[in-house]
């Protein structure tokens, strides 16, 4: 399996860091950066047994690409959602391995003009794989484009002007389109009513992060003990690429300041070096809360005020901070705002009895 990413493709047009993004790339923040794209492909799983986690959804898709071997068909279209972090590219990529076939990595973003998604498609062959990330931000006219394609694949190109416009279908080889998202409901219906196999990626276990993290220090060839990747395990928010992340600061500890092995010790002193705490919470999930139970009295308050107070952007918010945060019961999200838990109280060394009598309803 050979992967074409977006460079081949869109030559020139990576755009320079920006503060905004470099603000972003601190050790617990789930979003994917340079750092990781370079170091999650060395360390990815390519195969369904490598592959730890999503129990479920491994389940059914090993049935789903045995099924399509069995035809010779191309697999049905694929849609995964879910926070980000969880291995959506990963998963995209086991099963490209698995089938056999290539895979041409794209993300919405990158599809702006027609013939941006038109080249990719006419350079598809048999079989291959289009996995196209943050689909729900495809602009209209590509999504368009993309009906008849995923449906009968076809393409719908017209010729001429005015008076003289003729149309004309171009037949394009049998493909399947993996979309991931991390707003499924940002999704028009007649795009999502187009994938076959729609599932959710949940956040990881205890247990699958610990393995996680001995898998990648074995690959990276540092020496790990089994408190040492649970320590680490522990405070990744549930998510494979923090978890990841942090072994990866762990073994830098670990080479240069001990003795080349991850001891609970070690991985301890190094999260608290990037202020990390027991729940995997940084600064900026902590400023939240706080603001929250300083501020507004536990809440509810509305999300822009939230974001205007701790100098984040709301989708960073929504989409980075906040899955975990209404995951782990720190948080709560109501029609009126956000809301903090006794737990959030507890855990950031406020007296819970400041909580509220509305509040103790929740
Ligand atoms: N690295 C990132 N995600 C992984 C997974 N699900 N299994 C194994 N290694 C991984």
């Amino acid at each position: 399996m050979s992967i074409i990413s977006d460079d081949e493709f869109f030559e020139g047009q990576t755009p320079l860091k920006s503060i905004e993004q470099a603000k972003k790339e601190t050790a617990v923040n789930a979003e994917d950066t340079d750092f990781d794209r370079n170091f999650e492909n060395t360390i990815r799983p390519k195969t369904f047994d490598s592959y730890i986690g999503q129990t479920a959804l491994k389940g059914n898709l090993k049935i789903a690409t045995a099924a399509a071997k069995k035809r010779n068909m191309p697999l049905d279209h694929l849609l995964f959602y879910g926070p980000p972090g969880l291995g959506k590219t990963t998963i995209a990529g086991v099963i490209a391995e698995e089938m056999g076939v290539d895979i041409k990595i794209t993300s919405a973003p990158a599809l702006e003009r027609p013939r941006d998604i038109i080249g990719i498609l006419m350079s598809l062959k048999g079989g291959e794989i289009l996995f196209i990330d943050e689909i729900h931000r495809l602009n209209r006219v590509t999504e368009e484009i993309l009906y008849p394609a995923m449906e009968d694949f076809y393409l719908d190109m017209t010729t001429g002007k005015s008076q003289t416009v003729k149309t004309l279908r171009v037949p394009l080889p049998k493909f399947t389109l993996i979309g991931a998202t991390t707003k499924a409901g940002e999704l028009s219906s007649p795009l999502r009513d187009r994938f076959g196999i729609i599932n959710r990626l949940e956040f990881y276990t205890m247990e699958e992060l610990t393995q996680v993290v001995k898998r990648t220090a074995g690959i990276l060839d540092i020496k790990i003990t089994d408190g040492g990747a649970k320590a680490i395990a522990k405070c990744s928010r549930g998510t494979p690429r923090i978890a990841n992340r942090l072994v990866k600061r762990a073994s830098d500890f670990a080479l240069v300041k001990y003795n080349e092995e991850i001891t609970e010790e070690v991985a301890k002193e190094s999260l608290e070096v990037l202020k990390i705490d027991k729940y995997g919470l940084d600064n900026t999930d902590r400023a939240l809360l706080k603001l929250i139970i300083e501020k507004y009295n536990g809440g509810p308050v509305g999300i822009e005020t939230i974001a205007a107070a701790i100098g984040e952007d709301v989708r960073t918010i929504e989409d980075v901070c906040e899955p975990y945060l209404l995951q782990a019961g720190l948080l709560q999200r109501t029609p009126r705002g956000r809301k903090v838990s006794p737990e959030a109280y507890r855990h950031l060394g406020y007296e819970v009895k400041n909580f509220n009598a509305q509040q103790a309803l929740f």
